[in-house]
């Protein structure tokens, strides 16, 4: 059974495999993610399958706004619905911490990662071209607390 639980600095080693695997051109080194788990003003949680993990997603807290500052699944576990829970509990902390509004980061190419954050209401709030080191654009999204999802952003609507 696969459940979210607050990062600790002992899962670094099982963090950076899927790391490495999620992010070919642009891994965090061992120590930059060591620095991102134990930094106060982060959250990261774990999706932890049954003692394994097999997700992780981390925000920057700076009330009244925070950051996603990463979000991964191991290849093996995608498309189970991982991703939604790391996020709907990402969220709940941001809300939590007296965030109000949320703030990301995405390639314009990665349709994944897109379709589930339009999912969660979030919106495009522009594009910062070249902005990944193989030139790849990002596409900037802010979700708002309480921020209805506009029937626009709805797939099929
Ligand atoms: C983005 C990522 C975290 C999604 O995790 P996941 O556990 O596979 O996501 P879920 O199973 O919860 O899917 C949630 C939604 O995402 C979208 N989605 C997931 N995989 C998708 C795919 N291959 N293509 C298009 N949309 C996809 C769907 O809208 C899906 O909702 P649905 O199942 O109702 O259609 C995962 O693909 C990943 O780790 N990718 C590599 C790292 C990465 O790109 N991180 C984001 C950096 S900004």
């Amino acid at each position: 059974m696969t459940v979210i639980r607050a990062a600790r600095p002992t899962d670094v080693d099982s963090l950076m495999v899927i790391e490495a695997d999620s992010f070919p051109t642009t891994a965090w080194r061992r120590e930059q993610m060591v620095d991102e788990l134990t930094r106060d003003t982060r959250r990261y949680l774990i999706a932890d399958d049954d003692g394994r993990p097999v997700g992780y997603a981390g925000l920057f807290l700076s009330p009244p706004d925070a950051d996603v500052q990463t979000m991964a699944v191991a290849g093996s576990h995608r498309g189970q619905g991982i991703g939604t829970l790391l996020m709907q509990e990402l969220l709940a902390v941001a809300w939590d911490e007296d965030c109000t509004r949320v703030f990301l980061e995405v390639r314009a190419d990665n349709e994944a990662a897109l379709a589930l954050y339009t999912h969660f209401g979030f919106l495009r709030l522009g594009r910062r071209p070249r902005y990944y080191p193989d030139g790849m654009d990002a596409i900037t999204m802010r979700l708002r607390r309480h921020e209805p999802v506009p029937l626009t952003e709805v797939p099929g609507v």
